[in-house]
């Protein structure tokens, strides 16, 4: 009987502090700015991806995601098969003793831990858990810098997903994107203690997608340039300096004010792109106020291409920052989760703030969907959990 060959990985989301928004080279992906991200703890999000092939497979590569087929002839799909099959053949043309796995069909199967539907961009860790799959099945002795090469052509951010801890995304020169890679400032161990929360809001409709997004703000944004060429340049060095000091106000506020940077970039975008909603608005609102009676930066939002917030905070404050969310916003899914239930409901400084800004907290009461508690965490992880049986059949 013909053999299953299978491997499997999980990897995580991560949330930019430092965006990337403009591409030099649509199709390679390379970016005209540098990036910086958290990644997040797989307990929370993550995407599990078993990768598998055999000669009794159908001739074609598929894979199936939260038991969808997805359709795998996008070029960016394309782009990571080919570059790992490659890469698979110059081991077996070295070595021929071993079985030519780069020659048979590919069945991919994944799972997301989150729901899709909360608009979360989970494209990143679909990515980069694709290609630590892929990598894992065909025994390649990549490191997370050369995979990064390969998951930034399926998706940008995904480069930055194949490292746990605070990661870099460096732009690169080069035109074949060779220099373009993802790298560690530093571990989760560095910084343990840096949580996030992440208040799902509901979009009325599907905003532009970044790819559409980023092109039209680099043909018509008069801002733009300047973001590229000075304001993020200078923001990178400040924020790894504040992550090697673990100096949180120092990495708020350019958190914050590089998610206003990018957001004011594609307001001045023509035609005008809006991911911040009134909801998000009230997010920054209450996440102003929670500095101002602490007398410190201890919470700081950021904002992808969609209305959701992630406000990263310390663990010591937690109190001060989910906890006061919770008494904000009240009931919502995700409160209820092991970590949820540790997060005391914080009315002490409540009053203060509806005062400020009574109408921002009855917003985020009404257009907070579910909330999602979570940390800085760990890169991808092989697994022997397998979502494909010894038969090549997935496991939904
Ligand atoms: O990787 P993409 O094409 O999904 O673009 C991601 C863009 C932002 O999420 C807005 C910023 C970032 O650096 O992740």
């Amino acid at each position: 009987m013909s053999e299953i060959y299978r491997a499997s990985t999980t990897a995580p989301v991560n949330i930019a502090v430092i965006k990337y928004w403009g591409k030099r080279d649509p199709k390679l992906n390379l970016p005209t700015n540098s990036s910086l991200s958290v990644t997040l703890s797989q307990a929370d999000l993550r995407t599990h991806t078993t990768a598998s092939c055999s000669s009794t497979y159908p001739k074609e590569d598929t894979l199936l995601l939260n038991g969808s087929p997805q359709d795998v002839s996008g070029a960016r799909t394309q782009a990571c098969f080919r570059e790992l099959r490659a890469l698979r053949k110059q081991l077996e043309d070295s070595n021929s003793s071993l079985s030519r796995l780069s020659e048979l069909p590919l069945r991919i199967v994944s799972e997301n831990n989150f729901p899709t539907a909360a608009g979360l961009a989970s494209s990143a860790a679909g990515f980069a858990a694709l290609v630590r799959a892929i990598a894992n099945l065909y025994e390649l002795p990549s490191s997370p810098t050369d995979l990064s090469r390969i998951a930034r052509q399926g998706s940008g951010s995904a480069c930055r997903s194949l490292f746990g801890g605070y990661v870099g995304w460096e732009q690169g020169s080069a035109t074949d994107g060779s220099d373009s890679v993802a790298f560690q400032v530093a571990p989760a161990s560095h910084w343990p203690n840096m949580r996030a929360v992440i208040l799902v809001v509901s979009a009325a409709k599907k905003g532009v997608s970044s790819t559409t997004g980023m092109q039209t703000t680099v043909a018509t944004s008069s801002l733009f340039a300047a973001r590229a060429n000075e304001t993020v340049p200078r923001r990178m060095a400040e924020m790894q300096k504040a992550i090697q000091e673990k100096d949180f106000e120092a990495f708020g506020k350019v958190t914050m004010m590089d998610s206003n940077s990018f957001h004011a970039t594609c307001l001045d975008t023509y035609p005008p792109i809006f991911y911040l909603n009134d909801v998000s608005r009230a997010a920054i609102k209450v996440v102003e106020s929670i500095n101002a009676a602490a007398g410190k930066i201890i919470a700081a939002y950021t904002f992808d291409a969609g209305p959701n917030a992630v406000v990263y905070y310390l663990e010591e404050n937690e109190k001060e920052v989910a906890g006061l969310f919770k008494a904000a916003i009240g009931e919502k899914d995700g409160w209820k989760c092991e970590r949820g239930e540790k997060v005391e409901a914080n009315g002490a400084n409540l009053e203060k703030i509806k005062e400020e800004a009574g109408v921002a907290v009855e917003l985020l009461k009404d257009g907070v969907s579910r909330v999602i508690l979570t940390g800085v965490g760990e890169g991808p992880v092989k697994t022997g959990e397998t979502l494909i049986d010894e038969k090549g059949e997935p496991i939904l």
